[in-house]
Parts: structure tokens; C-alpha cells; sequence
């Protein structure tokens, strides 16, 4: 039996030619591991009307961790209209199955180390090294929506909301809904998790983001559960700052910065902002971390104009496979991993259309693992 099973979601699009490019460095390290397959993405809600299958539900509550490569996701009406048709008009909802993988397991913190490697034509400044974390189950992706607004809550919403009355007016067709909805524990626990991981890897700072001057309850909330916990690291600056400003003064001054943690919706734009300064979204990685699962993506979607032409930069996916590297405590083949990856980008002979270069998702991938052994100082 090998030391691990790690759940294979590949998912559509470029995600499966990154999670193949991938799988050969993680064979390359020869890694105990054994990668069953888990079914999820578009195909599976066109032909099943489900993007999560409860049959990959039971696969990743029996794996050590898992790694997932992208899927598409389409907005209600358009999922609906790909549906086989059979399925059609019964009432199926799309919903993006990473959230409800991220909702169902509890993978509450969003990790999303943004790191510029040297040599990179794409870095947007040499030598950023930042690290967001992202409240990964509510906020206003906690699935509660309203489209068109029920009779009922619109006559809630005027009796209990005064800033509602413009929109009480309306017919119930003429607008939606999403509900933000923060929680104390949940905001104290990304933010511990932001602290912790500063404390362990000496960090010297934390940034809190939020818009809390006008989101008042929801981001108020958050901020202040964010100062409590800043009381429990004495030894860690920090500073909170608005969503809007921290997309201006992150270009500015990067270096100002080190740890970020937010909200989840602030959490993916910002996370996203990072990526691009060091590389874009084929540099992006990410880990979805729970108390018993952590799930493992790139921080980039299916790319579908991409998709199947072997353009795709595997190298986010390739750096997501460190992160879960460290995670399971296999910390030499993490370093070994990342070196490897590191010395490719340096040397700059293989680099996909991203780069500035015309090399292969596959190429890629073998490069990263032919350094390897240089990168063991074999
Ligand atoms: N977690 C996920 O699986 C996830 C995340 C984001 C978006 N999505 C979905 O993906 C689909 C496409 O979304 P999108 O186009 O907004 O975002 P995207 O991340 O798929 O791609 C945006 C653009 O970034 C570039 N890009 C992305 N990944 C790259 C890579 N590995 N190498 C080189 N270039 C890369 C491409 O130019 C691409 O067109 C949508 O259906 C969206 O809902 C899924």
C-alpha cells in the first residue's frame, strides 16, 4: 500500500493538461502516493446535472489530500441551457463545485503564496514574496441568493431596512440578492491562521483587508475579530487597509507587504492581483485547507480558449504540488520541487506562450523534472 492517496480531480478544460504535466514531476520524485481519479466539472454537469458528484464527495472523504486542476462554471441560465436534454426544466441548479467542495469539507483558509522567481520575464518587480489568505466558506460566496427576490423577503427587508426602499419598489423580477454573511468564528479562524503562519515563518507583517468604512456590519465584524486575534501576536506588525486602496498600494509598494488576509470575495481579487505581479495566473498556486482535507489547485480557471492545444503554463499546478508537498510533510521533495521549477524559469530555454516562448504544457512539466536530480545536488 503506498503512504498516501491523493485524490485526482483534474477537472476540464486546461486543467487536465496541467494536472498531466504535473503528474509527471510527482512521479519523477517518486512520491509513495497513489492518485485515484475523481469525476468533477463541466462534463458531469452537462451529462449528470451535478459538477460534484456525491461518488467524488465519498472519494475525498478517504484521501490523505487532493489535487485539482480547473473546471468552467457558468452563471445559472447558461449552465442550464447545456444541460443533455433530459435534465433540462427539472429544476437542477448549477452551483460551482469548488465551493461546495470548499463548503462541504470545511476548507476554511485559502493559501495562496505569491512568489516572483528569478528570471521571470513576467515578474512585475524582482523579488516580491507575498502570501494571501482568504476566508475560503462564506462571505458572499455563501450560496444564498435570490433571483428573482421572493415576495416575502423583499417585505422582510422593507420592514427591518431602511436603506432598502428604493429597492421595495421593485417587481421581484427587476433585481436580485446575495447575501454576505460573516461570522465571527469564521473570520477569527483565517485570521489566527494569517498570524500563525507569519509567527512560523517569520513574517513581518499582517495585513487586514477589508472595506469596513462601508460594508459596516459584515467587514466590521471581520475587522474587529481580526484585532482581538492581532492581541495573540504581540511579535507580528500589522496593518489593515481598504480593499480599493490595497489594489492601488500593493502596485505601488509591494514590498510594504507580506501577509494579506481577507474576506473571501477581497481575498480572490487580491489574490489574483498578486499572481499577476509575479507571473500571472500560470504562476498562481493555491491550497484549500481544512482541519482533516486540503484540496490543492492552481489559482487559474479552465482557460477554455486554451484548452487542448497544450499552451497552458503548468507551473502554477507544479508549485500547487509543493504546497501539498509541505503539507504532508515531505518537506525535502517540496524544496526539491521548488528549486527545480525555480532553476527552469532562471534558465529560460523552455518557456510556454506566456513567457514569452513557444514550449509545451509537456515540455514544461519534463523540463521541471529532468531538474530534479541537479536540483537534489545529485
Ligand atoms: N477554480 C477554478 O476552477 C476556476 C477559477 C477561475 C475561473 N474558473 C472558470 O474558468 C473558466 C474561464 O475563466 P476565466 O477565463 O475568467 O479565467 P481563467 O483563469 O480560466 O483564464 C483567464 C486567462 O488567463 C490566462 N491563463 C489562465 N491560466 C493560464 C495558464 N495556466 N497558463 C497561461 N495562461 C493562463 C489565459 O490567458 C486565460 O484566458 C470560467 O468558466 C470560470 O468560471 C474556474
Amino acid at each position: 500500500m503506498s503512504k498516501y492517496r491523493i485524490a485526482w480531480l483534474p477537472g476540464d478544460g486546461i486543467g487536465v493538461e496541467v494536472m498531466d504535466a504535473t503528474r509527471v514531476v510527482l512521479d519523477a520524485l517518486e512520491l509513495d502516493a497513489e492518485y485515484p481519479f475523481g469525476d468533477i466539472g463541466w462534463d458531469c454537469w452537462c451529462k449528470e446535472g451535478d459538477a460534484l458528484p456525491q461518488r467524488t464527495i465519498d472519494l475525498l472523504g478517504k484521501v490523505d489530500a487532493a489535487m485539482f486542476g480547473a473546471i468552467t462554471s457558468k452563471p445559472v441560465k447558461a449552465a442550464e441551457a447545456e444541460l443533455v436534454p433530459s435534465l433540462r426544466g427539472t429544476g437542477l441548479v448549477y452551483r460551482s463545485p469548488i465551493v461546495r467542495m470548499r463548503q462541504l469539507f470545511d476548507l476554511y483558509v485559502c493559501l495562496r503564496p505569491c512568489k516572483g522567481y528569478a528570471g521571470n520575464p513576467l515578474n512585475y518587480k524582482e523579488g516580491i514574496d507575498l502570501v494571501v489568505f482568504r476566508e475560503n466558506t462564506e462571505d458572499l460566496y455563501s450560496g444564498v441568493e435570490f433571483a428573482p427576490v421572493p415576495a416575502e423577503l423583499a417585505a422582510t427587508l422593507q420592514a427591518l431596512s431602511k436603506p432598502f426602499a428604493p429597492f421595495a419598489k421593485l417587481p421581484g423580477d427587476a433585481y436580485a440578492v446575495s447575501c454576505k454573511i460573516n461570522t465571527k468564528k469564521g473570520s477569527e479562524r483565517i485570521v489566527r491562521a494569517a498570524f500563525e503562519f507569519a509567527k512560523k515563518h517569520g513574517r513581518k507583517k499582517v495585513t487586514i483587508v477589508h472595506k469596513a468604512n462601508v460594508v459596516r456590519a459584515t467587514d466590521g465584524l471581520f475587522l474587529e475579530e481580526a484585532k482581538k486575534v492581532a492581541k495573540d501576536f504581540p511579535e507580528i506588525a500589522w496593518d489593515d487597509a481598504n480593499v480599493d486602496a490595497i489594489g492601488m498600494w500593493l502596485l505601488k509598494n509591494p514590498f510594504n507587504y507580506d501577509v494579506l488576509v481577507a474576506p473571501n470575495l477581497y481575498g480572490d481579487v487580491i489574490s489574483d492581483l498578486c499572481a499577476q505581479m509575479v507571473g500571472g495566473l500560470g504562476f498562481g498556486c493555491s491550497g484549500n485547507i481544512g482541519e482533516k482535507l486540503a484540496v490543492f489547485e492552481p489559482t487559474h480557471g479552465s482557460a477554455p480558449k486554451h484548452a487542448g492545444k497544450q499552451k497552458a503554463n503548468p507551473i502554477a499546478t507544479i508549485l500547487t504540488a509543493k504546497m501539498m508537498l509541505d503539507w504532508l510533510g515531505e518537506k525535502d521533495k517540496a524544496q526539491r520541487l521548488e528549486a527545480a521549477t525555480a532553476a527552469v524559469i532562471a534558465e529560460g530555454k523552455v518557456r510556454t506562450y506566456d513567457m514569452g516562448g513557444s514550449s509545451t504544457t509537456m515540455e514544461m512539466g519534463r523540463a521541471i523534472a529532468e531538474k530534479l536530480p541537479v536540483a537534489a545536488g545529485r
